[in-house]
């Protein structure tokens, strides 16, 4: 029986995350952790849905209801958008794994969404290119949180580094980080609900408006000089930068005492500069780190308390299909 299986990388958003939600622009890079989705075929209806990584499954029917674990959900919503696209439903077993945590902050859910719709339209034949698996994702995405940017979305689908500005076309940009620097990723192991911190951001921003509406232009500056900044190969100012988005998302109410802990933690032992990443509370952070202090920055991370920390290669390929 054939069986097809596609990868789609996580990410780190350098820059922009949240204000990008509301139009400034991101800057963002996929990262060497993957999820991967195995699809095949089944003779008769339910399908079925296994995720390693959540430890969850659940049965769709012919009418993409779920039964069973509510985070698989988005994976009907991926479905659905595919039938609008004119892709037959015909039931599949489907099984989710890889590399990439869930609940870190670093995109899994877009992930698996980009994976399961390249595996799947591989499957009856017609793989989407990464414009369609960005949209199928992205309709995954709305079920996870109510204002999904479509960030996560393109960085899963197009992989690389991107400049992402909702409502356009994402810009790939041919970046690398400065010679002798690394991004380390630390996953704090506090779980949080996307949903809620980007509703509470948006609050907070109302709140404060009409000063607000200037963090928010500077964060979008921000993201421009970042990207002048990895073009010139300057780590200073890029750590830098990276402190004050981190200041600003802060400042938003995106942090919490365990961020700001690893944050603090990580700049301690050499870091040019440190933040969250994601959308906050939980989650990861990331730190730019001369590749000799590289070690030590992930160890006093983790004596901080981060579940684990490894530096991530940044920029490698979207969605593609597994042999
Ligand atoms: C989550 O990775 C990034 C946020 O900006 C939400 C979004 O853009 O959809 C917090």
């Amino acid at each position: 029986m054939r069986r097809v299986r596609a990868s789609a990388p996580g990410k780190v958003i350098l820059l922009g995350e949240h204000f990008v939600v509301k139009g400034s622009r991101a800057l963002v890079a996929s990262i060497d952790l993957r999820a991967t989705v195995e699809v095949e075929p089944r003779s008769s209806w339910p399908s079925l849905i296994v995720s390693e990584g959540l430890g969850a499954s659940a049965a769709l029917d012919e009418g993409l209801r779920v039964r069973g674990d509510p985070r698989l959900e988005p994976i009907a919503a991926v479905l659905e958008w595919l039938a609008g696209q004119g892709y037959s439903l015909a039931p599949f077993k489907a099984r989710i794994g890889g590399s990439l945590p869930p609940g870190a902050g670093l995109g899994s859910s877009a992930a698996v969404g980009a994976a399961f719709a390249l595996a799947y339209t591989a499957l009856h034949g017609d793989p989407l290119g990464p414009e369609g698996l960005m949209e199928a994702s992205l309709a995954g995405e709305r079920v996870v949180h109510g204002n999904p940017s479509g960030v996560d979305p393109a960085i899963a689908a197009y992989g690389g580094f991107l400049l992402y500005r909702r409502g356009e076309a994402p810009r790939r940009l041919d970046l690398s980080l400065p010679e002798g620097y690394v991004v380390v990723v630390a996953d704090s192991g506090i779980p949080r609900r996307t949903g809620d911190v980007v509703s509470f951001v948006l609050e907070r921003a109302e709140a404060t408006r009409p000063a607000s509406d200037l963090v928010y232009r500077a964060a979008d500056e921000l993201v421009g000089a970042a990207v002048e900044a990895l073009r010139a190969g300057d780590a200073a100012r890029l750590g830098a930068l990276m402190d004050l988005a981190h200041g600003l998302l802060a400042g938003l109410g995106a942090s919490s005492e365990a961020l700001e802990r690893l944050v603090h933690r990580a700049r301690g032992a050499g870091a040019l500069g440190a933040k969250l990443t994601g959308a906050g509370w939980g989650g990861s952070i990331i730190a730019l780190a001369p590749e000799g202090l590289a070690l030590r920055v992930c160890s006093s991370l983790e004596e901080a308390g981060a579940r684990w920390a490894r530096p991530v290669k940044l920029g490698v390929e979207g969605a593609r299909l597994e042999a």
